[in-house]
């Protein structure tokens, strides 16, 4: 298939990609230029910080399938996507745990001035007795938004001995009782914000969440609190933050892995305060994530192939030789389209699947 890779995925995915599909990668690439390679492409892969919306699918007639390598999907024209019979796959389970480790990174960076104790030391300061730190133990750890990412956060914050309070839209009773099974205790959104010592965001970007953390919600925060964002960055007003922080007295300190502004080049504001702590949206972005993210693309691959082959292959002998055995393995499981005769052909185990 022709596949247009507008992010940086891993490398080997990429490679065993190019094995079978006509891939063209096209990493920062302007609007003008995605437009231009996106034209004849089928299948697009993308994450976070590319903006994939209606202009830009309008141009790509062919497309049948965008892979979303990650969680969000705030950057895509969801509705252009239902309206034109687009497949979308989300890929949200191998970022959750990295996302979750780097929130209890952030979390420690604050409490115990980690970056600032880091300066110090290489400007030659041994500066032990102006780092007191916070512990974690025994503080309320505050989750808005318990779903996949939050609870893993949760669970990690229990079993660091903190007091884990959530909240997440409609709770079920049966999801209510799992939460409470990795000790999180649901209550409501105006109850986690103001019992919470660590104020951790894990929700989506929409409409309804867009700037949902602002000026009076920072006013509503306990004393000595803290906020954490690796969700996105327009769920936080980031200028009232920057008040909350200044000028503000229940703020003490905040750690940001998204941005209203995510771009090369650009310093936010919140920069020059001591007590934040900056990373660039890498919260997925361990090796084993993207590894394991690259191996659920190439199954989402095999699978389209598969699903094509079945679907639109006359019924006559084909060979698959060039198919993997994953591809195979999931002709096979479609058993009432296929049936398979092993021969060996050209030194490949090759397979005749007779489509019917
Ligand atoms: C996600 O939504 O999965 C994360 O933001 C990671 C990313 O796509 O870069």
């Amino acid at each position: 298939m022709r596949i247009l890779i507008a992010s940086s995925i891993d490398p080997e995915a990429i490679a065993k990609l190019r094995e079978q599909h006509e891939v063209v990668c096209a990493f920062n690439a302007s609007e003008e230029k995605f437009k231009s390679l996106i034209r004849d492409r089928e299948v697009l892969i993308c994450r976070s910080g590319v903006r994939i919306s209606a202009a830009l699918m309008s141009c790509a007639p062919a497309l049948q399938l965008i892979i979303r390598a990650g969680s969000g999907t705030d950057n895509i024209d969801l509705d252009y996507v239902r309206r034109h019979g687009i497949r979308l796959e989300r890929i949200p389970e191998p970022g959750a745990k990295a996302v979750a480790e780097l929130t209890f990174a952030l979390m420690l960076a604050l409490a115990r001035n980690l970056l600032n104790a880091d300066r110090m030391l290489r400007q030659g300061h041994f500066a032990k007795h102006e780092l007191s730190g916070y512990s974690l133990r025994g503080k309320v750890l505050g989750i808005i938004g318990a779903g996949n990412i939050g609870a893993f956060v949760g669970e990690m914050g229990a079993a660091w001995g903190m007091k884990v309070l959530g909240c997440v839209e409609n709770p079920s009773p049966e999801v209510a009782a799992e939460l409470a099974g990795k000790g999180i205790q649901l209550t409501d959104c105006d109850e986690v914000v103001a019992k919470a010592d660590f104020l951790s965001l894990h929700v989506p970007l929409t409409n309804a969440t867009r700037n949902m953390i602002n000026a009076e919600v920072f006013s509503r925060m306990k004393s000595g609190s803290y906020l954490i964002n690796l969700a996105r960055g327009g769920v936080v007003d980031e200028a009232a933050l920057h008040q909350a922080l200044t000028e503000g007295k229940t703020l003490r300190g905040a750690a940001l892995d998204v941005h209203q502004v995510e771009k090369e080049g650009h310093i936010s504001p919140l920069a020059a305060l001591p007590n934040v702590v900056l990373t660039p949206h890498i919260g997925a972005q361990t090796i084993e994530a993207q590894r394991e993210i690259g191996g659920r693309i190439l199954e989402i691959m095999d699978s389209m192939a598969a699903y094509k082959f079945v679907h639109e292959t006359k019924p006559s002998p084909v060979s698959t030789k060039f198919f993997p055995a994953r591809v195979e393995s999931v002709l096979r499981a479609t058993g009432r389209h296929c049936h398979f005769t092993e021969t060996i052909e050209l030194n490949l185990n090759a397979i005749k699947c007779f489509a019917f």
